[in-house]
């Protein structure tokens, strides 16, 4: 039995997938973004569901390692890498048929070499500077790059793209726009040196909701998929024109249950102490499976419906919960961590918002070790 799982909805991943699909033209390619352990979520699980069911065009990932893991699981779709390859792995692009973005010319000037020595071809989409200050190159350096790629018949330049840095958290958009405008600029840059570049992107999940200008060729869309919103400024902007669903549970099971009499303290710290008598359920969660120590004494879970609330702090492997006014609370009974039971429901938003995060890093933060199960 383990100790905690998490549960994905399919059905809700699909439906997600769908709804965000309806906003964008059919002959835009969809780039489903699983970095991160697709969120927490499970990147074999969410990217096999995908694939299955023929739901995306591509699959977006942070590192190599995570295209590598998807190609021993299976996976044949095309795989973008977003974020950085050391140099010493970059013979992995050709191996595990990846696409890579690069915004370092020894990038290029090595998977050139690779290519030569291997006869074969790399993909990569360079990143450019529009307003992010991330990864991404300048527009004073493009002639260097396209002089460049010109010398390097074994690294072709598929894509172009940039990032936006302030689309989700404002409802005003004059930055993206700014930074739209800029991208346009650089696609223009290479235009006139006579390069057609076939995928142009920018759009992240805001984009992809709110912005169809910023659809280009390809979409990467990341927590809209997860049924969570990019923020409350997006989900306030949209209204009801998309509905999405968090496809994540995350449950546990009691591990003990106990009476304690007024005054006794619990868990380290003595941080709580009964007002009265009580009865106190162990669950075999804590900070190490990624439930936020932030969450010690505020924190809350659902069992058989009903909300218990956490008492004393948030420990390595367990935390404890007031099931006083629960009634027939056994050993081994169901516990809801994140998700739906009856009608009550926690969040990762009710979470990160109690301890002062987003629920992004909620639900990244779910322990790689603690099973994926489809549901
Ligand atoms: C380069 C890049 N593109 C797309 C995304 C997806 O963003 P979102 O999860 O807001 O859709 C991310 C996520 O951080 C990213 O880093």
């Amino acid at each position: 039995m383990n100790l905690s799982w998490v549960e994905i909805n399919a059905k809700a991943l699909l439906a997600n997938v769908r709804a965000l699909r309806e906003n964008v033209q059919k002959n835009v390619t969809f780039c489903s973004v699983l970095k991160a352990n697709a969120y927490g979520h499970g990147l074999e699980l969410c990217a096999g569901i995908l694939q299955r069911e023929k739901a995306t065009d591509w699959i977006g990932v942070n590192a190599l390692w995570e295209a590598e893991t998807l190609r021993n699981s299976g996976i044949t779709l095309p795989l973008y890498v977003m974020g950085y390859t050391p140099l010493s792995d970059l013979e992995k692009v050709f191996s595990s048929d990846a696409r890579v973005v690069v915004y370092n010319q020894e990038t290029v000037l090595r998977l050139e070499e690779l290519g030569k020595a291997l006869g074969k071809i790399a993909r990569v989409h360079l990143k450019v500077e529009t307003g992010n200050h991330r990864q991404g190159v300048y527009e004073h350096e493009i002639p260097s790059w396209i002089e460049l790629l010109k010398q390097c018949p074994h690294v072709i330049l598929e894509g172009l793209s940039t990032h936006f840095a302030n689309i989700e958290d404002t409802r005003d958009h004059s930055f993206a726009r700014e930074q739209m405008r800029r991208f346009g600029g650089y696609v223009l840059l290479f235009s006139d040196a006579g390069m057609s570049i076939p995928f142009l992107h920018c759009a992240n999940s805001a984009a992809t909701i709110l912005f169809p200008e910023t659809h280009r060729v390809l979409v990467r869309t990341g927590i809209a998929l997860y049924g969570l919103w990019p923020s409350d400024e997006v989900k306030r902007e949209v209204g009801e024109k998309t509905v999405l669903q968090p496809i994540l549970s995350w449950k546990t099971h009691i591990a003990q249950i106990k009476s304690i009499s007024k005054g006794s303290s619990v868990g380290y710290g003595c941080s709580y102490r009964a007002e009265k008598d009580m009865i106190i359920a162990i669950l075999p969660v804590g900070y190490y499976d990624g439930f936020d120590r932030g969450l010690s004494n505020t924190g809350e879970v659902v069992i058989h419906g009903k909300r218990a609330k956490l008492c004393g702090r948030v420990c390595m492997n367990m935390i404890m919960v007031d099931v006083t006014d629960i009634e027939n609370v056994r050993l081994e009974d169901e516990v809801v961590l994140i998700g739906r039971d009856g009608s009550e429901e926690i969040t990762a938003d009710e979470m990160a918002k109690k301890i002062g995060t987003i629920h992004y890093e909620v639900v990244t933060r779910i322990c790689e070790g603690i099973a994926r199960i489809e549901v």
